[in-house]
């Protein structure tokens, strides 16, 4: 069956270009009226340009409904602001797509730390505070759907991306806390780790690749996850037509009998420390705690 967005609003971040606007595209082509957000700022932050008029002019052209924005996803005011705006013109907020970003790239040695800074200011502040202004709303409405935009590089790392990379699995982190805080509101909150053919990457993708990691198969898992029927709490990747999940998962590890809590203990027993065997996802991080407390009555662990 068709899944459809009539009679949602949704807010899309940095939805003047690449991946946001393929989002708000689409989302305006099923139905949902659109905030075209994006202060259309180059790749590295710097400038300023009306490409979410832009994009607006384009769902319209197409038959849907849109507004742009032109606020800073790092300026809470602003944010607030295109919230009550948003409210004022269509009654509320049901979706909303953290898309905005910029890169800073260098190894860490050569990072200047207002270039991390920036970047992570940027990507998680900005989504921590376009949500914040968002939440209430969502709270009233109980009804929510959140997406984050994280990244390979914040998942598992890439070299000359740390500011990047610590911002990046920051909302995933942030995704973690928030879909307990609205699980009883009807607010799902999910992150995505797209891979797609933007200005972004574009000298990372040959030619031919450009082609094949297009914008558009990543929106098909972004408006998946901001769906009535989304899950919560995932990690999706998504690029050129392949998408999987991805999971933060622990082990049991080991109960060390108090003779052997020693650095020597712990190197003794690492190999039971890290046994992936029994790896299990938890749901909250209180479930640390738990299996601590569960191997400690068991006992020591043998081996
Ligand atoms: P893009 O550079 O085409 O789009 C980012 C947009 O964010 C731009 O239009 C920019 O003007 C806007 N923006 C920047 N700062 C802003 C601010 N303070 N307030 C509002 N808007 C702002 O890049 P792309 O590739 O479409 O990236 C979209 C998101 O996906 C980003 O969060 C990026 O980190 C993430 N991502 C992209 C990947 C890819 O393969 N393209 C891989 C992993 C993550």
């Amino acid at each position: 069956m068709a899944i459809s967005f009539t009679n949602r609003v949704a807010i899309v971040t940095g939805a003047g270009g690449g991946l946001g606007r393929a989002y708000a595209l689409e989302l305006g082509r099923r139905g949902a009226r659109v905030v075209v957000n994006d202060l259309g700022a180059s790749r590295d932050g710097s400038g300023r340009s009306d490409v979410a008029g832009e994009v607006v002019e384009e769902i319209v052209a197409a038959g849907g409904e849109a507004m742009a924005n032109g606020a800073s996803v790092t300026e809470y005011d602003q944010m607030e602001e295109m919230v009550a705006r948003t409210r004022e013109a269509w009654g509320g907020v049901h979706i909303l797509i953290n898309n905005a970003g910029i890169l800073r790239d260098r190894s860490f040695a050569k990072m200047e730390p207002a270039d991390f800074e920036l970047v992570v200011k940027i990507h998680l502040i900005g989504s921590a505070f376009a949500t914040k202004a968002c939440w209430d709303t969502m709270r009233e409405q109980n009804y929510g759907r959140v997406l984050m935009t994280a990244s390979s590089t914040g998942l598992f790392g890439n070299f000359g991306q740390a500011n990047y990379g610590a911002a990046k699995l920051g909302l995933a982190g942030l995704t973690k806390t928030l879909y307990l805080e609205g699980a009883k509101n009807n607010i799902r909150v999910n992150t995505l780790a797209p891979v797609a053919a933007t200005r972004m990457t574009e000298e990372m993708f040959p030619e031919q690749a450009f082609k094949l990691f297009s914008p558009e198969s990543v929106t098909a898992a972004a408006l998946f996850l901001v769906s009535d029927d989304a899950p919560t709490n995932a990690i999706v990747g998504a690029g050129a037509g392949v998408y999987h999940s991805v999971w933060v998962t622990m082990n049991r590890g080991a109960c060390l009998a108090p003779e052997q809590r020693t650095v020597e203990g712990v190197a003794e027993h690492w190999a039971t420390i890290c046994d992936r065997s029994a790896d299990f996802v938890p749901q909250a991080g209180s479930e640390q705690s738990q299996v601590i407390l569960e191997l400690l009555q068991a006992g020591p662990t043998s081996g």
